[in-house]
């Protein structure tokens, strides 16, 4: 290893498997983006000719990105602001990191809310609501939900609560104990559910929509659209990869995990894709349903389906897993933080940024109803968080973790942190090529959509 590799902390938490980093990884990534984002977007923006253009993304510009995120992280063995002080030698880098963790702050306040309705909802499944004998109005029920006052509230703590719970266990034994457990749970869920709804009369196609692309539905803010979607899939520009990865071991290959991340992530997208979409065609809805997708169209369709209740049950178990496996990578940006920077024992960084998080997480919830007029460029709170994170600060932090490591570390500190020192040796043609990818277009690419977003 090179002279310039920084001392690892002592006594600093880390995971014990690789499976367990795998599956933490796929866990953060997996999220509500891949259940009820990735859906909603494919069915308003064209079906098949938007997958293929997210495919590309992820693979050319998304990868790329999240090494870079993987070197930073396990180099400095460091949260993200530590990381960026270590390695940058003090100097304004340290501002990339403090962006990321405020993303991760507002990512982790409105997903809460969202991750609240996912436990309300599983919750009504497993009372049988989604059955035809459930007296459910699926549009009136979610909008006479959402907009309430204290039901999304105590749903948003609820949710606020289990992060927390399993945050303050630590890394070992609470983030990768979690999410081994829970992840192949989840994967199994979906698969049954795509099998489900790929063998329904007329689910053909829905089948066909997902798979043969028609591009005259996509247009330019498509694929804005598509690539801002990677990003958030994959936990991109906010600090959960890279924190992530500094509880890695120094012996583990970050390269090939980087990649069976993102295959495992992006299969998740399609597998719930084909979870959604046969169902949606086959009941003779059009895929175009917007973000009340999964809270409205499906339990509708849940109502009629043969056995349906059950199909209802495997679905929200499964959206509210794959929400808190992300909402607690989010919240770990902070939390290592709040250890490192501030000295706080786990517990206390814990109760100190949940009382933030309430505060922030009920705002959100309330602009959907009591604090809707509430609006700061014609956005609600909830909106505006929204937007200014996943437009602005993960846009940002991407683009400084690309630029930090392809023009401010030096091209062997690159290698040997990616080879883990030589150890894992990588082909010299796929590092040129990772190497010309995040010095220019990777950097060229997230300011054109910077630039885009902000004027769109
Ligand atoms: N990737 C998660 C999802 O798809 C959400 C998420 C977790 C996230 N950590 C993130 C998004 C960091 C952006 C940045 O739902």
């Amino acid at each position: 290893m090179s002279s310039n590799q920084p001392k690892s902390s002592a006594n600093r938490d880390s995971f014990a498997s690789s499976l367990g980093i795998l599956l933490a990884m796929t866990g953060s990534a997996v999220g509500l983006g891949n259940l009820w984002r990735f859906p909603y977007l494919v069915g308003e923006n064209g079906g098949a000719a938007f997958i293929i253009v997210y495919l590309v993304c992820v693979i050319f510009i998304c990868m790329p990105i999240m090494a870079c995120e993987f070197i930073i992280g396990r180099r400095s063995q460091a949260n993200a602001f530590g990381a960026y002080k270590k390695l940058g030698g003090n100097k304004g880098w340290k501002v990339a990191g403090l962006l990321s963790v405020l993303a991760a702050a507002f990512i982790l306040s409105f997903y809460s809310v969202v991750g609240g309705w996912s436990i309300r909802y599983m919750l009504m499944s497993f009372g049988l609501r989604f059955t035809s004998g459930g007296g459910i109005q699926p549009e009136s029920t979610f909008n006479t939900f959402v907009t309430g006052t204290w039901p999304p509230i105590l749903y948003t703590l609820a949710f606020l609560l289990c992060t927390g719970v399993i945050i303050v266990a630590g890394v070992k034994n609470g983030i990768e104990k979690f999410t081994k457990t829970l992840m192949p749970v989840l994967f199994v869920l979906m698969v049954i559910l795509a099998v489900r709804s790929m063998t329904l009369p007329g689910a053909g196609e829905g089948v066909r929509y997902l798979f043969k692309p028609d591009f005259s539905k996509f247009t330019a803010s498509s694929a804005i659209a598509a690539l801002g979607q990677a990003f958030f899939s994959l936990s991109l520009g906010c600090g959960t990869i890279l924190t992530y990865a500094s509880y890695v071991p120094r012996s583990e290959n970050i390269f090939t995990c980087g990649a069976k991340t993102t295959i495992l992530d992006t299969l998740f997208a399609l597998i719930a894709g084909c979870a959604i979409m046969p169902a949606v065609f086959a009941y003779g809805i059009s895929p175009g349903q917007g973000p009340g997708l999964v809270f409205v169209t499906l339990p509708a369709i849940f109502a009629e389906l043969p056995a349906g209740g059950i199909a209802a049950i495997l679905f929200f178990v499964s959206l509210f897993l794959a929400a808190l496996t992300s909402a607690i990578s989010l919240l770990e940006v902070v939390i290592a933080f709040l250890i490192e920077e501030c000295k706080m024992r786990r517990a206390a960084a814990v109760a100190v940024s949940m009382s933030v998080f309430v505060v922030l997480a009920v705002l959100c919830s309330l602009s959907q109803g009591p604090l809707s007029h509430v609006k700061l460029f014609t956005l609600n709170i909830f909106d505006l968080f929204d937007y200014v994170s996943s437009n602005v600060l993960m846009t940002f932090g991407a683009l400084l973790a690309v630029l930090f490591v392809g023009h401010k570390l030096s091209r062997a500190d690159i290698l040997d942190e990616l080879s883990s020192g030589g150890l894992h040796p990588i082909p010299a043609g796929l590092f040129k090529t990772f190497y010309f990818i995040i010095r220019w277009a990777a950097p060229v690419v997230i300011i054109g959509i910077l630039v885009a977003g902000l004027l769109g």
